[in-house]
């Protein structure tokens, strides 16, 4: 890892999943208000982030500046809010001359841009991939580019989280962890639990396609994923993008899988979500202290897929699955999941030699004996749910005791 910082995966929200460019410091300041109201900032999501198009260009020393009709008291008033409410405040840039949405990127700005970050008490940096000058195509020539900035935040002398988002592009899980906290490993999110943006591809072409943007479904996404997610270190992870949970495209329970896998592989936890209009169920997956604890586990390392079946009830964006997840948890605990992708309900069975991935006699004398804890179990009730939106309050022992209560988590006999 290139410092200290982010030893587990980063926890937070971006304003682009809900956004996109409607970004304020009005947005900043009453989302965060409402994360601490709601409990949220006290269960873990540590980070308010500005994502694209804050920006208003370069002043004639080349300094960046902040659009002042978005962001009327400056950024550096807006740090000192979103830290005076008990949280840490990150920014976007992009590795090329122009942010994905056309803002000044800080190809060749680095050290400046990197100062001016630090000068406005800038706790985390999400840095893109677009318009990068064709600086990319092998790992060298992309890696190098990145680490410019990571050279650079470390000459500010502030504590910057560095988060990367080249998309996957020249294999950063090769390189990632030499020069950022996180990197990005596919293209962007789509709110789908299985269906890929209809207007692209989820491959490596989807920025040049007509519709920049999300595209790759969480089953895209999770299915990349398996290959690479071995490469990820405590401090150094991969992203596999903000997530959607509250965002509508998803029933209830595809929301609890795609959160449920996303702290598994242990990737980056942003909420993407309006957090005005955030009702009882997103609510009460977001705030799953269970599984908040398998993301933060102290051990870091990720759940990796054990197998995976296709099955017949394929429906019109592709084939069903079946596919058994499981990794080391501190103390000694095995994290396993059952995720079925597919469209009916189904019985599936995990065998220990599955879980440890050994053969079965070396199985049978891991252990004979295992209590089962369902992490969903306890999950909040929409009622208390919902009576926390609608008071915009929950007080601190409140959320103590429903902690306290959630984590006795149920279990059954042995295997
Ligand atoms: C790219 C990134 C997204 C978002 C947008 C902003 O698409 O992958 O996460 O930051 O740019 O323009």
């Amino acid at each position: 890892p290139i410092n200290e910082m982010g030893v587990t995966p980063a926890m937070g929200w971006n304003n682009w999943n809900a956004f996109a460019c409607s970004v304020s410091e009005d947005l900043l300041i009453s989302t965060a208000e409402k994360m601490a109201a709601f409990g949220l900032r006290d269960a873990g999501y540590e980070y308010i982030v500005l994502d694209d198009c804050w920006s208003m260009g370069r002043d004639s020393k080349g300094n960046l500046q902040y659009d002042p009709a978005k962001f009327p008291n400056g950024m550096k008033s807006v740090a000192e809010k979103v830290h005076s409410l008990g949280f840490r405040f990150g920014m976007y840039s992009d590795a090329g001359s122009y942010t994905c949405a056309r803002y000044p990127g800080s190809l060749g700005y680095e050290e400046q841009d990197a100062i001016t970050f630090a000068s406005w008490d800038v706790d985390y940096l999400k840095y893109d991939n677009c318009h990068n000058q064709g600086l990319s195509g092998t790992p060298k020539i992309t890696s190098e580019r990145y680490r410019t900035m990571t050279n650079a935040l470390r000459a500010a002398g502030r504590p910057i989280l560095y988060a990367i988002c080249n998309w996957g592009e020249d294999f950063p899980w090769k390189w990632g962890p030499t020069v950022a906290n996180s990197w990005r490993m596919s293209g962007d999110i789509y709110d789908s639990f299985d269906r890929p943006d209809p207007r692209c591809p989820c491959g490596g072409d989807e920025y040049v396609c007509a519709y920049p943007g999300s595209h790759c479904s969480v089953m895209n996404i999770l299915n990349k994923a398996a290959s690479i997610i071995d490469t990820s270190l405590p401090g150094a992870f991969n992203d596999l993008d903000m997530l959607e949970v509250g965002n509508g495209g998803m029933d209830d329970e595809e929301y609890k899988a795609h959160f449920s896998m996303w702290a598994a592989v242990k990737s980056p936890l942003f909420m993407g979500n309006d957090v005005n209009v955030m009702d009882a169920k997103a609510l009460s997956i977001l705030n799953n202290p269970a599984v908040i604890a398998v993301s933060q586990d102290p051990l870091g390392v990720p759940a990796i897929r054990r197998w995976r079946y296709y099955v017949n009830d394929t429906d019109q964006y592709g084939q069903g699955e079946i596919q058994m997840w499981s990794g080391p948890l501190y103390g000694g605990d095995q994290l396993v999941i059952l995720l079925n992708a597919g469209n009916s309900a189904r019985k599936m069975t995990a065998t220990l030699a599955d879980i440890f991935c050994v053969a079965a006699g070396i199985a049978k004398e891991i252990k004979e004996d295992w209590d089962i804890y369902d992490l969903w179990a306890n999950r909040m009730d929409d009622a208390t749910a919902q009576s926390i939106i609608d008071s915009g309050s929950l007080d601190a022992a409140s959320v103590k005791s429903f902690y306290y209560n959630a984590t006795q988590t149920s279990f059954k006999d042995g295997l």
